[in-house]
């Protein structure tokens, strides 16, 4: 694992979106996965100023989200659809047959979830993965005990979850209580991984999954496991890393260093 630790949130965000806007340069034709939660919001915000600033342009590639609430349809206010809606896809007039994010309001969830899973071997599989953190680990929607080996599929959200997730719902709406999420044997198999944590919230999960056990008590901990993970944080969100001093001595400043 790359750990990049950035001075302050709005730092660390900028490096994450760096990082995507250079793949998307190398290649513009990349499919990217896609994430979620208000850790991704300044991220989609800075893609869509480079864009329209010309310095990159996503266009050609395609898009697989992580993740949609199950019972909810694209349009509802809520949904993972809107979301992406709202922050990137609509700002940036995308095509809407390269953005994709499972159906919540599909007839049978199960098989929803294993058309998404072989929809995304279809498109050649997922260059670069974006992720958040929940703050009791999980990645997508895979909460603890979630299989490691686990396909897209549908999960139970924890009371923990739903009750973070409350925030974005009326004082009268109910979270849902089910979802559909790529899974984790679906997210190791991305050719990259980028992980972005902020906030002092985030900073006992980030411990677990960089430097704890490998293990489903905290799922995010599977990309341990990834062949090419980088983990983007703020200061709050690696203090409580062991061994921050030595990820500080690789990457200074969160810079990418050469041997020499
Ligand atoms: C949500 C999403 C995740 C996200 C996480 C953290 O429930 N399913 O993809 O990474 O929880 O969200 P936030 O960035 O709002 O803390």
């Amino acid at each position: 694992m790359k750990i990049l630790i950035l001075p302050d949130p709005a730092a660390a965000v900028a490096r994450c979106a760096q990082i995507i806007a250079q793949t998307l340069t190398e290649t513009p034709q990349a499919v990217l996965g896609l994430a979620t939660g208000g850790t991704m919001e300044p991220v989609y915000a800075d893609l869509v100023r480079r864009a329209e600033a010309g310095e990159v342009s996503l266009e050609r590639m395609t898009s697989f989200n992580l993740d949609e609430y199950v019972g909810l349809p694209p349009e509802h206010p809520q949904s993972y659809h809107t979301y992406m809606a709202e922050r990137l896809f609509g700002p940036l007039g995308l095509d809407p047959a390269r953005t994709h994010l499972p159906r919540g309001d599909a007839e049978d969830p199960a098989t929803e979830a294993a058309r998404y899973d072989a929809a995304i071997g279809q498109a050649g599989g997922i260059d670069l993965q974006l992720l958040g953190i929940g703050g009791n680990g999980h990645i997508g929607f895979n909460e603890p005990s979630s299989s490691l080996a686990s396909p897209t599929r549908v999960k139970t959200l924890t009371s923990a979850t739903r009750e973070a997730n409350a925030r974005f719902f009326g004082p009268d709406e109910t979270v849902p209580r089910f979802a559909i999420t790529m899974g984790i044997a679906t997210i190791l198999r991305s050719r990259r991984a980028v992980l972005l944590a902020t906030g002092a919230s985030k900073a006992s999960a980030v411990a677990a999954m960089v430097e704890g056990p490998l293990s489903a008590r905290c799922p995010a901990s599977a990309l341990q496991l990834h062949p090419s993970a980088t983990v983007v944080l703020d200061t709050e969100a690696a203090a409580e890393l062991e061994l921050r001093q030595y990820y500080e001595t690789v990457h200074p400043k969160g810079q990418e260093v050469m041997l020499g």
